[in-house]
C-alpha cells in the first residue's frame, strides 16, 4: 500500500460525498449532536428529483456497505483459511499452537462484533438524512442477492474500503488507542486556539469555531470542551452516520468494542495483532458536554419540591444516565438559543427528576459539501479549524477564499495536515479521472505556494485573502488512523499554521467586510439554526 492509499483509506477514502447538493441549505442539513436530531432535509434542498434520486441511491450503496461487511471480510476469512488449509502437514505443524484455526476463530468473532456495530451505527440512518425505508430496502436487495448469487458481493471494493477506514477514524478519534495521533495535532490545535482566541467569563460558548471535514466528530467536540461554540461540517455518510451514532445515542465510556484492523493480514508482528479490541467511545460525549454545562440554580418552588423528594426518599437517583437523560428529553437545539451567552437551553432533570432548565453548550454537525453548505456566509466565524483537511480539496484555491470570506477580519485559521491531494488521481491514465469530474480540475500547490497566495505582497501576486501568518511550524512524524502496531505505517510532517485575517474587527477598510451583499446575520442564524 503507498502512502498516498493508506491516507485515502484512512480519510479520503471516506470521502465519498453527499451527491446532487444534498445539504446546500446549512440549516436544513444541520446535524444535530447531542441534541434530538432536527428532522432530515426536506426536498427542497436538493435541486431535482433527479439529483435525490441519485442521493438516495448513493445512500442505499452506503447503508449495503454496512450492512455487507461481515459476509465482504468472512470471504477474505475464508480465503486465508482454505490457503493455510493447502499447507503440507509437515509445515503446517511447525506453527504455534495459536496459530491456524484458534486464530481464525478469534478473527470470526472480531467480524461478527464489527458486524453488530456496523449494525447499530446503520439503525440511525433516517436521523441524518431523507432515508425512509432505506435500511429495509437494503435488508431485502441483500436477502435476495443471497438466495440468487450467495457468493456475490453487491458493495464495490471502494466502498467496502471507506468502511475500514470507518473503523480505522474510530481508532482515531474515539479510543484511548488512538490519544497519540489525537494528541499529535488535535492538541496542537486546541493549543492554539486557546491562544489566539481566549475563553474568559465574558466569552465563553459565544466564539464560533467552524471545522469543515470533522470526520467522526471528536474535534469539533474538543472544541467546545475548551469553551468554543463549534460546528463540525462532514459529507462522508460513512463518517456521518457513525459521529451520529457516537455522539448522539448516549453511549457511555468505553461501552462498544470493536476491531478496527480486523481487514489486516499483512504487516503483523504478533499473531492476532489485527484482532486487537478498542473500546469505545473512549469518553461519554454527554460526560464532556455536561463538564460544560452552565447550570441555572433552580428555583425556590424546585429547591422546596427537590427537598421533599429527597426528604421523603420516594424517588432514587437515577445512576449513571445523567447526560443520556438529558439528552433524551433536550428540546432541538437553538430552539431557544440564548444569543447573550452562547449557549441554548433545553430542560433537563435533575437527581429527583424534576424538570429545571440547564444551558448546554452550542454544538452541531452539518451535512453536506464544505463549499456548497457554507456558500453564501460572510465574516460570521471567529475561527476556521481544519485538520488533514485542506488537501481534500480539488482546486485548494477555492478553499482558501471560501475560509477568508467566512472569517470576520482578525478571525483565525488554525490548519495541521499533510498536502496529500485527494483528487490527483493516478495521471494521465490513472483510475478514476473518468469517475467523478473533479480528478480532471485537481491541482496540487506546494505549500510554500499556498503561503504566498495568503500572504504575499499584492504586487507580487499573492496575498489575494490577506492573511496575516502568525505561526507556522512542521509538526511530525504524525500517522493518520495507523495501526500503531503495524510494521507499516505512513508518517507525515504536517504543516501547522495559524493566520489571522486581516483587518480588526470595524475595520472599516476591509471592503469584503463591508460589502453591502454580505448578509451576515441571516447566515448565521440559518447556520446555528437559531
Ligand atoms: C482526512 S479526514 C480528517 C478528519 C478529521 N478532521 C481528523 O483529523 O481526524 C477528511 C475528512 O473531510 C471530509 N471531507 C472531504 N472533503 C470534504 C468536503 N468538500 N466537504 C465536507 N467534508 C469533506 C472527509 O469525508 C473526511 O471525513
Amino acid at each position: 500500500m503507498t502512502g498516498r492509499d493508506d491516507y485515502q483509506s484512512g480519510s479520503g477514502g471516506c470521502g465519498e460525498i453527499l451527491r446532487s447538493g444534498f445539504g446546500k441549505n446549512g440549516g436544513n442539513c444541520e446535524q444535530n449532536v447531542a441534541h434530538r436530531p432536527v428532522p432530515p432535509p426536506t426536498s427542497t434542498s436538493l435541486a431535482t428529483p433527479e439529483e435525490m434520486h441519485k442521493e438516495q441511491q448513493h445512500l442505499l450503496e452506503v447503508v449495503t456497505a454496512f450492512l455487507e461487511y461481515s459476509k465482504f471480510a468472512g470471504m477474505e476469512l475464508e480465503r486465508r483459511w482454505v490457503h493455510l488449509g493447502r499447507l503440507p502437514e509437515h509445515y503446517a505443524k511447525l506453527l504455534p499452537p495459536h496459530s491456524l484455526a484458534p486464530a481464525l476463530r478469534e478473527h470470526r468473532k472480531a467480524i461478527v462484533d464489527n458486524q453488530a456495530f456496523l449494525n447499530a451505527v446503520v439503525r440511525g440512518v433516517h436521523e441524518i438524512a431523507p432515508a425512509e425505508g432505506i435500511l429495509d430496502q437494503a435488508q431485502k436487495q441483500l436477502a435476495r442477492q443471497a438466495t440468487l448469487a450467495p457468493r456475490q458481493i453487491l458493495t464495490s471494493p471502494a466502498n467496502m474500503t471507506k468502511i475500514y477506514a470507518t473503523l480505522h477514524s474510530c481508532m482515531r478519534e474515539w479510543s484511548e488507542e488512538g490519544a497519540g495521533e489525537r494528541a499529535a495535532c488535535f492538541d496542537v490545535i486546541l493549543d492554539a486556539l486557546v491562544e489566539f482566541l481566549p475563553v474568559d467569563d465574558s466569552n465563553r460558548g459565544r466564539q464560533r469555531v467552524l471545522v469543515p471535514g470533522a470526520g467522526l466528530g471528536r474535534l469539533p467536540l474538543e472544541v467546545v470542551g475548551r469553551g468554543y461554540a463549534c460546528q463540525g461540517n462532514e459529507f462522508s455518510y460513512f463518517m456521518l452516520l457513525t459521529s451520529n451514532f457516537l455522539l448522539n445515542h448516549g453511549e457511555s465510556a468505553k461501552s462498544l468494542r470493536l476491531f478496527p484492523f480486523a481487514e489486516q493480514s499483512c504487516n503483523l508482528v504478533r499473531l492476532g495483532d489485527n484482532v486487537r479490541p478498542v473500546l469505545v467511545p473512549d469518553v461519554s460525549p454527554a460526560e464532556m458536554l455536561r463538564e460544560r454545562e452552565v447550570e441555572e440554580g433552580p428555583t425556590e418552588e424546585e429547591r422546596s419540591a427537590n427537598a421533599k423528594a429527597r426528604d421523603g426518599r420516594k424517588r432514587e437517583a437515577p445512576r449513571g444516565r445523567g447526560p443520556e437523560m438529558k439528552l433524551e428529553v433536550g428540546g432541538e437545539k437553538g430552539e431557544d438559543r440564548d444569543e447573550e451567552d452562547g449557549y441554548g437551553e433545553q430542560e433537563c432533570h435533575d437527581a429527583a427528576h424534576l424538570p429545571r432548565k440547564c444551558l448546554t453548550p452550542d454544538f452541531s454537525m452539518t451535512a453536506g459539501e464544505f463549499l456548497e453548505v457554507y456558500g453564501e456566509q460572510r465574516g460570521c466565524w471567529d475561527a476556521l479549524v481544519t485538520c488533514f483537511f485542506l488537501d481534500t480539496a480539488p482546486v485548494v484555491f477555492e478553499y482558501m477564499e471560501t475560509i477568508h470570506r467566512l472569517l470576520r477580519p482578525g478571525g483565525i485559521w488554525i490548519n495541521f495536515g499533510p498536502l496529500l491531494y485527494h483528487w490527483k488521481g493516478g495521471g494521465p491514465m490513472g483510475v478514476g479521472e473518468e469517475e467523478d469530474e473533479r480528478f480532471r480540475r485537481s491541482v496540487e500547490l506546494s505549500w510554500e505556494e499556498i503561503r504566498h497566495v495568503m500572504t504575499g505582497q499584492e504586487g507580487e501576486g499573492g496575498g489575494a485573502f490577506r492573511f496575516d501568518m502568525k505561526r507556522e511550524d512542521f509538526c511530525g512524524p504524525v500517522t493518520y488512523a495507523a495501526d500503531p502496531t503495524s510494521m507499516m505505517r505512513t508518517v507525515y510532517d504536517c504543516v501547522f499554521f495559524v493566520a489571522a485575517k486581516k483587518g480588526g474587527e470595524g475595520d472599516r477598510g476591509d471592503a469584503e467586510w463591508l460589502a453591502p451583499q454580505a448578509p451576515v446575520q441571516g447566515n448565521v442564524k440559518r447556520a446555528l439554526n437559531i
